[in-house]
């Protein structure tokens, strides 16, 4: 099978078979195919598309490329939650914990942050001792006993797709459907969970920039999904404005630490009982998803969330004294109000250039080797929808320098609309594929 015949079938628009994904994506992994070809391929790809057959065979053939983790000691339906991707994101923080307090079991492997938009990862880190890299048998020992473990992901799965994700992150062939189901579901299918819940974010600050996008990315994720055997569905979720008050590491999980004691941010919380009640019913535990969300909502009311969470912090070695006492977390040395100019209604709080503004701050990372500071970001004061008289404060800048918080006013400043007219408040839930 010659690589320069592959490149020219897909080129013309026609299908690749079975054998041939497997012979490009294991060639392209072991080294044998070099980059310039592949980036051929990417590119013929970006224009011609993959069928859903074409599509499955490459999450496959990229899922297989490295280890896949077998689950199958843990009783009951394993449930994993992804997100593409937000700024202000820490639904996995107050979700695992009140859907492991009623009996699901979680069993998450999560990312770091790049660019504009956090990982949980570095959120959980922000508990001094927290071991965010347990060993497959730790992962699995832990989700037996107390029904949830959040680990980075492991070096070796789906080693293709890290070296694919890079090939396309410098060919512009990123934002293409078929290359990021691949991408994301070959990582879900090798993380061994019996059932996926997505959430597909869409709007500004996500990487869907456009319902339509985000709707078409979905169905083809889910497809895959259940090709794959799983139980799996996709919520849409709006990403024009960070999700919940908080933006930047300690900052947001102290919300989440709120959050669980009963008083999260409406929208955070919209987010969080629309995915989890959607894992309960995939877990059987509760048939109705109405129903579901009302377990949740005990859960966090009895308290039996938040200690869920204490005992998962304390399990992965984290130091809890931060989370039933939040002013164990170091604060940044300026909180630096934003006000509005003018009275009115916000209309617009560009959720992207906030990410930004928030690693401008020194709270995310331009390369993975960045160190981030766990202390900085902003906190709104107001949502769009809102009400805002003039010299109010629309957020606060939260920094550990003056130049930068300087920069990142300007950047906000830039990215905030306010407007004399009334605004409605933002529409969390767009669309649910099952
Ligand atoms: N996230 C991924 O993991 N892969 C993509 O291709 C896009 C987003």
């Amino acid at each position: 099978m010659r690589m320069y015949d592959l490149i020219e079938k897909k080129k013309m628009g026609e299908a690749l078979t079975t054998e041939e994904i497997y012979h490009i994506v294991n060639g392209y992994t072991h080294d044998e195919i070099p980059d310039y070809q592949m980036s051929a391929l990417l590119m013929a790809i970006y224009f011609k598309g993959m069928d859903v057959r074409e599509r499955y065979d490459l999450t496959m053939a990229m899922r297989d490329s490295g280890d896949i983790l077998d689950l199958s000691s843990i009783d009951g339906v394993k449930i994993d939650k992804h997100s593409t991707g937000g700024v202000g994101d820490k639904v996995t923080l107050v979700l695992g914990p009140i859907i492991a307090s009623i009996g699901v079991p979680v069993a998450k492997m999560s990312g770091r942050g790049l660019g504009h938009t956090g990982g949980t990862i570095d959120k959980l880190e922000a508990f001094p001792g927290f071991n965010g890299a347990l060993s497959e048998e730790q992962f699995v020992n832990q989700v037996n006993n107390i029904k949830i473990a959040v680990t980075g992901q492991s070096k070796n799965l789906a080693p293709a797709d890290k070296k694919l994700y890079a090939l396309r992150d410098v060919t512009a062939t990123v934002d293409e459907i078929s290359l990021i189901t691949g991408s994301i579901m070959s990582k879900k299918l090798a993380a061994g969970t019996d059932a996926i819940v997505l959430d597909v974010t869409v709007g500004d600050g996500a990487f869907m920039k456009n319902k339509e996008s985000a709707l078409e990315l979905a169905k083809s994720m889910v497809d895959i999904g259940k090709r794959a055997d799983k139980k799996i569905a996709a919520v849409l979720t709006n990403m024009d404005e960070p999700l919940g008050f908080a933006v930047g590491n300690n900052l947001e999980v102290i919300e989440a630490i709120e959050a669980l004691n009963g008083n999260g941010p409406e929208d955070l919380m919209e987010v969080v009982y629309e995915l989890g009640s959607q894992m309960i019913v995939f877990s059987e535990i509760e048939t109705d998803k109405a129903k579901a969300r009302k377990l949740m909502e005990e859960a966090v009311a009895n308290g039996k969330a938040f200690d869920k969470f204490i005992e998962f912090i304390g399990a992965q070695g984290g130091d809890v004294s931060y989370a039933k006492d939040i002013k164990n977390f170091k604060p940044a040395k300026y909180v630096i109000p934003v006000e509005a100019d003018i009275d009115g209604y916000v209309h617009a709080l560009k959720a992207e250039t906030f990410g930004l503004a928030s690693m401008s701050l020194g709270g995310g990372r331009e390369t993975f080797e960045d160190v981030i500071d766990m202390s900085v970001g902003i906190v709104l004061n107001k949502k769009v929808g809102d009400e805002v008289k003039k010299g109010e404060p629309i957020c606060f800048v939260h920094a550990n320098d003056e130049a930068k918080a300087k920069h990142a006013i300007e950047m906000i400043k830039g990215a905030t609309v306010v407007s004399p007219e009334k605004c409605d408040h933002m529409k969390l839930i767009i669309d649910i594929v099952e």
